[in-house]
């Protein structure tokens, strides 16, 4: 069932034109990964080689995070890792509250209904401030557990 929802999500993601972003990107970034993943990684947004390729985290950042996930013996087939927002911003800018708001309430709020992770882990200030909230600081709050706004068990740390 979760990969029956999620694909018919993927479809309308991949149709998704609600936004000015889009007209930057190749196309949307969605999700990719284990989806009975009991941990969920969510970053930022697609990088100019997530662009290219069609998949989160896995340009430089990516790569950082697969050693991070090494060093814990862990492997990138055994999670899920995903993004607040979907389209690459011009100039690979760092998106705005209102653009996160707007893209992840469409698409990472759903995903995350769907897969019901255990554990949900914020990858930088814009994941934590969109699972969490707008006070929440990456270098004050990171490696402290919360609720994110849906009710999933929350943990932030640094952007790889
Ligand atoms: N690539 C992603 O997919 N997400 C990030 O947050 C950074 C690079």
């Amino acid at each position: 069932m979760k990969q029956e929802n999620l694909e018919s999500l993927a479809q309308e993601l991949v149709a998704c034109r609600e936004c000015p972003l889009r007209e930057a990107a190749q196309a949307p970034v969605g999700w990719f990964g284990n989806y009975d993943s009991p941990i969920v990684f969510v970053g930022e947004g697609p990088g100019g080689v997530e662009d290219d390729y069609g998949c989160p985290l896995i340009g430089p950042s990516g790569q950082l995070l697969d050693k991070a996930l090494w060093a814990a013996k862990m492997t990138r087939d055994r999670i899920l890792t995903t993004n607040v927002i979907k389209c690459r911003p011009k100039g690979n800018r760092t998106p705005n509250i209102a653009e996160a708001d707007f893209c992840a309430q469409r698409w990472l709020d759903k995903e995350l209904a769907i897969l019901q992770p255990k554990v949900v882990v914020a990858l930088g200030s814009v994941a934590l401030h969109y699972l969490g909230n707008q006070d929440m600081r990456i270098t004050r709050d990171r490696g402290k557990w919360f609720k994110t706004k849906h009710g999933f068990d929350c943990i932030a740390t640094f952007h790889p």
